[in-house]
């Protein structure tokens, strides 16, 4: 069994998550505002690496089934009706509606994950229906991707802790000795530990935190920090993010 954590997607080698089974990670806060839409019932989220890309895959569709949201340097992007704030995504916003994000880091580590044989995004709000979905692939494959989306292409300590804690959960019994780990997933794992199960704490603690805090988005980080308050599942497949049914638990 081998579980693997890379802190970037730079750090990828081309093709390396191919066919495998991955968890995307943006703690801060594109993974979290993808769960918080499709629980608010946003249809679909598209990814779009640029603001041109968004803005042209926004044509393409009827003008009242469709929400630009997204942002750069954490503030929303102008012209666009949503920045990439959680609690900006209610029903009246997104509900039925396709959603065209856009973040500096989140969207691009979900777009490095295709063509790998599921893609899942995971944050605090609905870890618990994530680690429920990655625990039975990571049996049946052997082997679990857990890519972290960083922040201005360097290794963030936030998504680091939420990978630890999947990390943590995920180990089989007879923990570190049954299972194949890169030094990603050791580091990631010493993270958690150091903050336990603490979301805040860690969150507080990061630099892209402490900015988010500075720019009057606290409340954001209470939001991204509370665990399974949203337990959807976002599977991104075919350049889409949809939330899948749950299987009932048993
Ligand atoms: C990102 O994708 O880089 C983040 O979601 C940025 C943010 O907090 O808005």
């Amino acid at each position: 069994m081998r579980i693997e954590v890379y802190f970037t997607p730079h750090a990828l080698a081309p093709n390396e998550l191919a066919g495998r089974t991955v968890a995307v990670v943006d703690l801060l806060r594109a993974s979290t505002t993808i769960a918080v839409a499709l629980a608010a019932g946003a249809k679909e989220i598209l990814p779009a690496v640029s603001t041109e890309e968004a803005l042209r895959v926004a044509q393409n569709l009827e003008r009242d089934q469709v929400v630009l949201a997204g942002e750069r340097k954490s503030v929303r992007i102008e012209g666009f009706a949503l920045g990439n704030s959680p609690g900006e995504f209610t029903p009246e916003a997104v509900g039925g509606k396709t959603v065209v994000l856009t973040t500096t880091n989140g969207t691009q580590a979900l777009l490095a994950a295709q063509g790998a044989k599921e893609v899942v995004v995971a944050a605090a709000v609905n870890f618990t229906v994530v680690v429920q979905r990655l625990r039975p692939a990571l049996e049946a494959t052997g082997d679990l991707a857990i890519l972290c989306s960083g922040h201005d292409r360097q290794f963030a300590l936030e998504d680091a802790f939420a990978a630890g804690r999947i990390v943590k959960v995920l180990l089989p019994e007879g923990g570190l000795r049954r299972v194949q780990v890169n030094d990603g997933a050791l580091a990631a794992l010493e993270i958690a530990r150091h903050f336990g199960e603490k979301w805040l704490r860690a969150l507080r603690a990061s630099r892209h935190g402490q900015e988010l805090a500075t720019l009057g988005f606290s409340d954001d980080l209470k939001v991204c920090a509370t665990q399974d308050t949203h337990p959807v599942l976002p599977i991104y497949a075919d350049r889409r993010i949809t939330a899948h049914r749950l299987a009932p638990e048993g």
